[in-house]
């Protein structure tokens, strides 16, 4: 697709905090607000069935509930072990009071 679609209302998220969405025909995303904005990166984690909403977002690493593995939410690296694959990372936009994911 191309265009952009909406994920949430900026209100919708507080610094800090993680929101799982589901876009129609597209993998759950993970949207993130932390002190610089918002980053969105797919949800599952790489290392195995995991939704990493349900995990624990510290600055811009998110950590995983089922192993504990983590990923950078700016780069979608992995940062800690068993995860190694990258996060797909999405570009994310804010406009008036929406947050826009910028389809690629
Ligand atoms: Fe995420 Fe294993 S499923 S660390």
């Amino acid at each position: 697709a191309d265009g952009r679609i909406r994920l949430c209302g900026t209100d919708e998220v507080d610094q800090g905090g993680m929101l799982r969405v589901e876009p129609p025909g597209m993998d759950p995303v993970l949207l993130c607000r932390t002190a610089d904005g918002f980053h969105a990166v797919d949800d599952e984690c790489t290392h195995a069935i995991a939704s990493l909403s349900e995990g624990r977002l510290e600055g811009t690493t998110v950590f995983c509930p089922l192993h504990g593995g983590s990923f950078d939410i700016c780069t979608g690296k992995a940062r800690s072990l068993p995860c190694k694959q990258a996060l797909r990372t999405w570009a994310v936009a804010v406009d008036g009071d929406g947050v826009w994911l910028l389809a690629k």
